[in-house]
């Protein structure tokens, strides 16, 4: 049998792809060009000022660039809503490395859709030793243990922000609201619901000590969030080299009650976040939840690991529409899925069912802790780091990004589009292509968060990690950007460069407004690559004598 490894499946598909293109047969769209091929935007750079363009895409696209500045086409601006310094309450500090951002009308309770005032709900993934303490990589190698009150200060800075924000006169604000404003963090007690709550597997707890390493998410259709807790094993164990060590001071942590994803509602400050552990335990990502054709909500998952698997979760109760409270726990009673693109199928994680899981682990609640090891015991296929996973809003196509594996020398990494059977979320049997290559010809490189925008284009944000940004075989993309791809029309499959960021940084979280005039982006970790506080790589965005902070900020241009 073929070997279930996604980058085999795709170099298959692709050869044959190539035949088929070669015998006119082909229907199937790739993005094997940019319209500005990387070697092509140097030899142009010089006369940018020159260049005049037609693009069916609503700006002029800019260069790659190694400025430390954010970047964006001419007639759009950005404004920082937080940064790193700021506050979001009275004490209340703003996290450190914003990733997923969310934004939720203020009147979606009542069915509203206010595109100029709502709550934006901002993940904060990782704190950086060095500029939240001044805890240097040197600190580390001799083995200094840090102190208790700064690793609460670290638990501080990682979560989730929830604030209000408000756009008066064309420019959005922060609004200083305690109806909503708050953090839930490293130290916030959360609720563990679902499967496994309560089972050997999690210490027999009913509640877990904080959230941490939240990446992206995403918001439902009954407006609460959903936060991916991805590298979890950095904080309190790890095999990395590099870790928080918050078990220093922190000894009776469990590990288990940590690689989840945890539900918030932002409309009640008093509500206790929850994690959902029946959506199962790994390397969260985002999840994006759509509604099946006959009302189920399905939740979609990647395990952003190298040869990991990507997930979906259906719900037992079908989602109402009606009344909100009927929809607050319904993704703690459903089916968890693992893709398999070598057969095509969802393949079942249920162990009642399952003879093949019965035969390696004890109950559901040890399978759903150990996902990633009975994903494989059904048939999951091995991908290179699932990243972000989005429906197409006009045809519920499903875009997954793999960020790259470089020791199976996919360095630059892909996007992939299933299409369920029938077009329905629910469906246990798939299509799938791949959509984009990252690499040269394209323009984009290890492709991470994805948005679309209300007409269906495709934006992309990449993240080339720290230590391999502008050097080879990355540095023609020099910093990490954000392209606009085109799902459909004369520009279909091209890759088009819209922002780049700072120096060291990730950009991500990108979303739009419901009219889609405003989009919301954190710049993660400029200065990521600094030795000692004093000489930072970065110095976004205050300049001067000032550390590097990352920052959500609202960019506005965008035509509705
Ligand atoms: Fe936190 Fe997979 O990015
Ligand atoms: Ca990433
Ligand atoms: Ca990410």
């Amino acid at each position: 049998m073929a070997e279930n490894n996604l980058e085999k499946l795709i170099s298959k598909k692709l050869s044959r792809r190539e035949m088929l293109k070669t015998s006119g047969k082909s229907a199937a769209v790739i993005a094997l060009t940019s319209i500005f091929p990387v070697g092509f935007l140097n030899l142009l750079s010089k006369n940018a000022n020159s260049l005049t363009t037609d693009f069916s895409v609503p700006f002029i696209p800019i260069f790659p660039s190694s400025e430390d500045k954010l970047i964006l086409p001419k007639e759009f601006e950005y404004t920082i809503i937080r940064k790193w310094g700021d506050e979001i309450a009275d004490g209340v500090p703003y996290g450190f490395n914003n990733d997923f951002s969310g934004y939720v009308p203020i009147d979606f309770l009542s069915g509203g859709n206010n595109s100029e005032d709502g709550l934006l709900i901002v993940n904060q993934e990782y704190p950086s030793p060095l500029f939240i303490n001044n805890y240097s990589d040197e600190d580390f190698r001799n083995g200094r243990i840090k102190t208790s009150e700064e690793v609460n200060k670290e638990k501080l800075s990682t979560g989730i922000n929830i604030f209000h924000i408000k756009r008066i006169d064309g420019k959005w604000k922060f609004v200083n609201d305690n109806r909503y404003n708050r953090s839930i963090n490293g130290t916030t007690i959360i609720k563990l619901s679902g499967k496994t709550a309560g089972s050997e597997e999690m210490k027999f707890k009913e509640f877990a000590s904080g959230t941490l390493a939240n990446c992206s998410g995403g918001i439902t259709p009954w407006g609460t969030m959903l936060s991916g807790e991805e590298n979890f094993q950095d904080h309190y164990a790890s095999d990395n080299i590099w870790e928080y060590r918050w078990n220093d001071a922190d000894k009776d942590f469990i590990i288990e009650h940590y690689g989840w994803v945890v539900e918030i509602d932002p409309f009640d400050i008093n509500s206790v976040p929850k994690k959902r552990t029946s959506l199962g335990r790994f390397r969260h990502e985002n999840v994006t939840v759509g509604i099946s054709s006959s009302g189920k909500a399905v939740a979609y998952m990647g395990d952003d690991k190298v040869n990991e698997c990507v997930y979906k979760f259906i719900s037992k109760n079908n989602f109402n529409p009606d009344k909100r409270s009927a929809n607050m726990d319904i993704l703690d009673e459903g089916d968890l899925y693992v893709a398999d693109f070598l057969k095509n199928k969802w393949q079942l994680l249920d162990f009642e069912k399952r003879d093949d899981l019965k035969s390696i682990f004890k109950s559901q609640a040890d399978v759903l802790v150990n996902c990633d090891k009975a994903a494989k015991t059904v048939g999951g296929t091995e991908c290179n780091r699932p990243e972000d996973i989005e429906i197409n809003p006009k045809d519920r196509s499903v875009f997954i990004s793999f960020t790259n594996n470089s020791k199976k020398e996919d360095y630059f990494g892909s996007i992939v589009r299933i299409m369920e059977k029938d077009n329905d979320p629910e469906s246990l049997d798939f299509e799938w292509e791949v959509f984009a290559k990252g690499g040269a010809d394209t323009g984009f490189s290890c492709p991470d968060n994805l948005t679309f925008d209300n007409d269906g284009n495709l934006w992309v944000l990449c993240d080339i990690s720290t230590s391999k940004i502008n050097k080879e075989p990355y540095s023609e993309f020099k910093n990490n950007s954000l392209f606009m791809i085109p799902v459909s029309g004369i520009d279909k499959g091209k890759a088009f460069l819209f922002a780049t960021g700072p120096v060291d940084c990730e950009m991500c979280g990108g979303t739009f407004t419901p009219d889609g005039s405003t989009m919301f982006l954190s710049i993660q970790h400029p200065g990521e690559g600094s030795l000692y506080y004093d000489q930072p790589t970065s110095r976004w965005p205050e300049y001067g004598d000032d550390i590097p902070r990352p920052a959500v900020v609202a960019i506005t241009g965008f035509k509705n």
